[in-house]
């Protein structure tokens, strides 16, 4: 923790939507008179029926129902590209930026219009319609925002599957929410080196069954098998489909998307998103807290396959008019500078990232950043993670040049736009804290019984009301959905997160408090992770939990006790990281694994992952009681073996 404040930059109070005054008075309307509140905030959006119903929401046990503005009728692909047309049809809506420095591209409001109707069209020739699920497996092209809101133009409901997943990853998302039809490119380009995302695909598909329409992207021009009848070249399609299509009449709660997330057990969670609610909040929230202008170029670094992708790449900005900047590549291709050139190439005005982007560039030092001029930047913000505050003031004054304020906002795939964060006219900032809430959202600390905590304190981050952007369900499982996040503190939606809370009220995320573990700003679920593990044959049992990492905040460590006669060798690990990774995904490969004779287990079969997570962290003094262990002698070989020294 870092008790540093920097105030508010001269001039941000003035020239920013929201000052001090304004955050305090407008703070308190919108908890105070919820209704009042967002029913005007509501009116941003067009509409096509107007909503004369604001909110209808309720978490109380057993009947969890979550409504907004549900009268009304929209199309979020109307409200992102048709509304701008007579007033800024040629700015820049899209601008791409390849993997190869070389390539970039900028689209207008007006081709984007061409593009999305057209790829719609293809999408209804092929019998896709209101309702229907599409899975979009795709690398940060152009095509991928396309595809986005040629679904949300049709009424269909899109899922976008992170193209560093694994085939039997893609599948099981495909299964998941049965869709019928997938978009996926003949590769991905990413560090220059490629990603083989149709023969994954056809993989998946082989797996999960069900799909009988497959849009492939030329974006390679690789020399991939296409099956008859069930492939389509994407190009094709779009050629031979007509340039306007009528936008679908949407209610309010109608799907937008469904998005799957990892949670503490079982397989990955479908987490659905409507349609009026989502797109008021990100909306909101991206003209809000990134203080957007007309005219700023705006670059969030995140990738579609993500939910920051989805608010505030594509959804949030376009819905305002803006120039969102998207980005092919990774930070260090073909040199650490490349984020810093692209901001200098572009002119970007506003920069969004992860703290795992920042420390790993902070390894390299300051010169790949300061030989670019940046000029252009006015306001930096980090997502995904808690920043550590020594990661926060390099951002700050070597990539800030100390003249640019952070946000560093808070939120998570099921709360669909930032909940707690900065505004950057109008807070304060302390390294490491995500400060205030935004309007509507209503943080508390609760004890580990659900006891409310007043002033400073420590405990388990839970939102007492609703707001527009919340998650309704998860898809085709409404149990889980209430199970999960409003069943552990009755009438309150609980986050997965620790949190403090300081004498000015400022809150400061201290991490996952379930069997999530957070790599890199990506979420995993600890149970996924073992479940392949144990999918090995060599593999008896394993248990998994996270461990303070420099770069990724976190990393994976896996404790694996191997059958009987396998001998735990250093090419038995490397197999089993490869195992996982093509498994799941190279996001899910362990850091480190330690073999295990034995798990410590208390006499009834269950695993203690607190001691579990003590040797990960190289804590093992402070192990607490391990006198209900089965068999405490276990603990003294696991700490022996350690693999975490520091
Ligand atoms: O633990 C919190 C962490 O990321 C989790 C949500 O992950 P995901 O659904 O993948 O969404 C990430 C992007 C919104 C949260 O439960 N998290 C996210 N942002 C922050 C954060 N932790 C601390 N500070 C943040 N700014």
């Amino acid at each position: 923790m870092s008790d540093k404040v920097h105030p508010v930059p001269e001039g941000w109070a003035k020239r920013a939507y929201i000052d001090k005054a304004r955050y305090e008075a407008d703070y308190r309307r919108s908890v105070e008179d919820p209704e009042g509140y967002w029913g005007e905030i509501g009116k941003r959006v067009d509409w096509i029926k107007p909503f004369s119903k604001v909110k209808n929401t309720s978490f109380a046990p057993g009947n969890v129902s979550i409504r907004w503005y549900e009268d009304g009728t929209l199309n979020v692909s109307a409200n992102c590209i048709d509304r701008h047309l007579a007033t800024r049809g040629d700015q820049t809506a899209i601008l791409w930026e390849g993997d190869d420095p070389a390539d970039s591209r900028a689209i207008t409001y007006r081709e984007l219009h061409e593009q999305v109707c057209r790829f719609a069209n293809a999408l209804k020739a092929r019998g896709v319609k209101k309702g229907d699920r599409v899975t979009i497996y795709l690398p940060m092209i152009p095509e991928a925002a396309y595809a986005m809101l040629a679904c949300a133009r049709i009424g269909a409901i899109h899922s976008i599957v992170f193209g560093g997943f694994s085939p039997d990853s893609l599948a099981g998302r495909i299964e998941g929410c049965e869709s019928r039809c997938l978009i996926t490119a003949d590769e991905g380009l990413r560090g220059g080196r490629k990603v083989p995302l149709k023969a994954n695909a056809d993989a998946a598909i082989e797996k999960a069954g069900g799909v009988d329409t497959v849009f492939v992207v030329t974006r390679t021009g690789a020399d991939v098998p296409m099956v008859e009848g069930r492939d389509v070249r994407y190009e094709d399609a779009i050629a031979a489909a007509s340039p306007e299509c009528e936008p679908e009449e949407m209610n309010a709660e109608d799907p937008l998307f469904i998005l799957y997330t990892s949670g503490s057990t079982g397989k990955p969670k479908g987490v659905l998103h409507t349609t009026g609610g989502y797109l008021v909040f990100a909306s909101f929230t991206h003209q809000l807290i990134f203080d957007y202008h007309d005219g700023d170029v705006y670059w969030c670094t995140a990738d579609v396959g993500w939910v920051t992708g989805h608010s505030y790449i594509v959804y949030g900005p376009l819905a305002n008019g803006a120039t969102t900047l998207m980005f092919e590549g990774v930070p260090n291709y073909p040199s650490t500078s490349r984020f810093w050139e692209v901001v200098d190439k572009h002119k970007v005005n506003i920069f969004y990232t992860a703290p795992t982007a920042i420390r790993a560039l902070m390894g390299g030092g300051e010169g790949p950043v300061k030989k670019t001029s940046r000029e252009s930047l006015r306001l930096l913000g980090s997502v995904g993670e808690p920043i550590n505050p020594e990661a926060w003031e390099w951002y700050y004054r070597v990539v800030g040049d100390s003249r640019c304020p952070i946000v560093d906002t808070w939120w998570q795939t099921e709360t669909g736009g930032i909940l707690i964060t900065p505004l950057p006219g109008a807070t304060d900032l302390k390294p490491g804290s995500a400060t205030k809430p935004f309007f509507g959202i209503r943080p508390e600390l609760v004890d580990a019984e659900g006891k409310p905590l007043e002033g400073a304190a420590e405990g388990n981050l839970v939102i007492a009301d609703s707001w527009p952007g919340q998650m309704r369900t998860v898809y085709g499982d409404h149990k889980r959905f209430e199970e999960t996040y409003f069943s552990t503190y009755p009438n309150k939606y609980f986050t997965g997160d620790g949190c403090r809370r300081d004498a000015d009220g400022y809150y400061w995320i201290t991490g996952r408090v379930d069997d999530v573990i957070n790599v890199s700003g990506h979420r995993m679920g600890t149970a996924e992770v073992e479940s392949s593990l144990v999918a090995h044959e060599k593999v008896s049992e394993a248990a998994v939990v996270g461990y303070p990492h420099d770069v990724k905040g976190q990393g994976i460590y896996a404790y694996v006790t191997l059958m009987a006669g396998v001998e735990g060798t250093e090419d038995l690990k490397k197999e089993l990281v490869a195992w996982v990774r093509k498994d799941i995904g190279p996001i899910a490969s362990p850091d480190l694994i330690q073999f295990a004779p034995g798990l410590p287990k208390t006499r009834s079969g269950k695993i203690m992952r607190r001691i579990l997570r003590k040797i990960a962290e190289d804590e093992f003094a402070a192990l607490g009681d391990t006198s209900t262990l089965a068999d405490p002698g276990v603990v003294d070989d696991l700490i022996e073996h350690r693999q975490n020294r520091r």
